[in-house]
């Protein structure tokens, strides 16, 4: 989604403001920009703005420097991600309004009523945005005699949405002013000089320190200072964090796309999210933190609340709790839950689950549910120091590694990880005996091997894949905790093939979903030894007595034969506890090489964002 850049040095900065969008392209957008405060002839002539936007890649806003070279030791740059208005010049960041220039993400909601009266008062608009109004506000204050600071104050109290902004002008030459509400922004420090962006990685290229501005809160940066304000104009101190991650690698290496990288990266990050958190045979409740037990101690009932893909991670958990632990879980999508009366038994735990820890709607359900009566917040998360994972009694991190692909693959298996350890640390204090962790968590150690032998099938998945190349729609099935994984298998098709995906449980197909079967519709099935598959079966010979085409993901063991109108792809045995993950590995690849063959852009899907902080 939207990203932001800016930077107050005392060289020229573009290129730190070109490598900041860069690390933030995987996100998603569609246009792209840059603000610079051009110092023509060493400061003898005054500063001038100089911006310039390109439709689609970054790159294609390189050439344009290139072209007609700008630099300058203060600007702003932004990724845009069409929200109000197409993906056009005119509507990508900066706008401008005389001498200054800003960039936002977020929502304006009441820019249609700012407008409006901005318009009256003889603004002019170029852009179809909300964002847009803001610029014009601002200026507006500025030309009652407002410093840059003070204007933007005094506009952010006119503002209602969600907004990270960043705002220059020409009459402030060294200064960059930025301020969040509902949209995740930081600062970066640096060696005379300094920074602000929509996320750490921006800026890891130039600093490893930062400071996580909270909600309402305005920042001034000047290559040698900055200064932190709260929404009453006060200012205030804050930590610096210094990131000490180690730098992973973030290029693709052998592989044609990130997705796949991330994919083959499986066995190795659920490796590293089992890490120091289970013996032999055992868990180690510790690895939750200094509060958990307590927490635990008194859970009663559990809450998930989740979006996209860590929705389906969420179902995956509520029947591990429900079936192996015995306590009540039930799930729901945030931005269902953020916005409709709600009621809380008794010491339930309230637990958020998000790769990004930035997913508004995450955030918006977690901040709901601090005001309601919950025993606790529990996030699991793959990125440290978010906002989800500051704003949560616990965190329990994943350890996937950046993901850049859009399309979820290594963030969900470690959730899954991740959960089942959550499970049995709750689950022990009720129906999980010890015989039975020790039995789970030896199967958790066997997970990463068998995740091995998975990819090992990745040839004969490209070539089932090429049967779907073609068709406009697909149906996937599963029964019991492998449903939400069919629902997982059909978003990542649809996500990256543009190919029309649905996931039932397959006890539901002839409430619906049979209507649909012919010839030219593929069916994928999730199949698995387990005690549900004989009643599996008999829903695939509806699909089959209706002229189906069946694509099984089975259980060696589970008796399915390739036939003209059944393909099998063997699954090497596994038990029950890990086999959702297991099964999610092969769906993965087909996803990947029918987009392949497709020729759609697999990391960055049309109209998708990686990470999600608008409404
Ligand atoms: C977007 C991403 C998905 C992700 C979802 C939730 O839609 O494209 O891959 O599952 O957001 O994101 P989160 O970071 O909260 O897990």
């Amino acid at each position: 989604m939207c990203g932001i850049v800016g930077v107050a040095a005392q060289r020229n900065i573009l290129p730190i403001l070109i490598e900041g969008l860069k690390r933030l392209e995987y996100r998603g957008y569609d246009s792209a920009g840059v603000a610079l405060l051009q110092n023509i002839d060493n400061g003898n002539e005054p500063t001038k703005l100089a911006i310039q936007k390109a439709v689609g890649k970054v790159v294609g806003l390189v050439d344009k420097t290139i072209e007609n070279p700008i630099s300058g030791l203060t600007g702003i740059s932004h990724t845009r991600w069409a929200t109000h208005g197409k993906p056009t010049e005119l509507n990508a960041h900066p706008h401008r309004s005389g001498p200054i220039a800003l960039v936002h993400n977020g929502i304006i909601e009441n820019h249609s009523a700012l407008r409006d009266a901005l318009k009256k008062k003889g603004y002019e608009f170029l852009s179809e945005t909300d964002s847009e109004v803001m610029v014009h506000t601002i200026a507006d204050f500025c030309s009652q005699g407002h410093d840059l600071k003070s204007a933007v104050q005094e506009a952010l109290a006119t503002f209602k949405g969600a907004y990270a902004i960043g705002v220059v002008s020409e009459n402030e030459p060294h200064r960059v002013i930025g301020a969040r509400q509902g949209s995740p922004l930081v600062m970066g420090i640096g060696i005379d000089e300094n920074y602000i962006a929509s996320d750490p990685l921006a800026l890891r290229q130039v600093t490893d320190r930062f400071i996580y501005l909270q909600e309402n809160e305005l920042v001034e940066i000047t290559p040698t200072s900055y200064h932190i304000y709260d929404s009453n104009g006060e200012e205030i101190q804050r930590d610096v964090v210094q990131l000490t991650e180690v730098q992973e690698n973030l290029d693709k290496g052998e592989h044609r796309h990130y997705m796949i990288k991330e994919i083959f990266e499986q066995p190795s990050v659920i490796q590293n999210t089992l890490h120091g958190r289970i013996s032999e045979d055992r868990i180690l409740e510790e690895s939750f933190g200094a509060e958990a037990r307590d927490i635990f101690d008194k859970v009663e009932q559990i809450k998930i609340i989740a979006c996209g893909t860590s929705f389906h991670a969420a179902t995956v958990a509520k029947y591990w709790f429900e079936e192996w632990a015995g306590i009540t879980c039930t799930v729901e999508i945030a931005s269902e839950y953020r916005y409709r009366k709600v009621t809380t038994a008794p010491n339930t735990l309230f637990v958020t689950i998000s790769q990004s820890g930035e997913t508004a709607d995450t955030l918006a359900a977690l901040s709901k549910a601090k005001k309601l009566n919950y025993l606790a917040s529990l996030a699991v998360c793959n990125v440290p120091n978010s906002s989800l994972v500051r704003e949560s009694d616990i965190a329990f991190m994943t350890h996937a590694g950046t993901e850049i692909g859009v399309a979820s693959t290594k963030a969900f298996t470690t959730q899954l990880v991740a959960l089942q350890l959550l499970v049995i640390a709750i689950g022990r204090r009720y129906e999980i005996t010890e015989e039975r962790e020790a039995k789970l968590v030896k199967q958790l150690h066997s997970l990463p091997r068998l995740c091995e032998q998975l990819l090992a099938l990745n040839n004969d998945i490209l070539e089932m894949s090429h049967a779907f190349t073609e068709k406009h729609h697909t149906l996937f099935l599963g029964r019991g905790v492998h449903y939400p994984i069919a629902l997982e298998g059909a978003l990542k098709l649809k996500e990256i093939s543009y190919i029309h995906a649905e996931a039932y449980p397959a006890g539901e197909l002839k409430h619906g979903p049979l209507a649909l079967i012919d010839s030219d519709m593929p069916v994928v099935a999730v199949a698995p030894n387990n005690e549900l598959l004989e009643k599996l079966k008999s829903n695939l010979e509806e699909v089959q007595a209706r002229g189906g085409k069946l694509f099984v993901f089975a259980d060696k063991d589970a008796g399915f034969k390739d036939d003209g109108q059944t393909t099998v792809l063997n699954i090497p045995h596994c038990e029950e506890s890990i086999s959702p993950i297991i099964y999610t590995l092969p769906l993965q690849l087909l996803s990947y090489h029918v987009a392949v063959n497709k020729g759609t852009d697999v990391d960055q899907p049309r109209n998708l964002a990686k990470s999600v902080t608008v409404e």
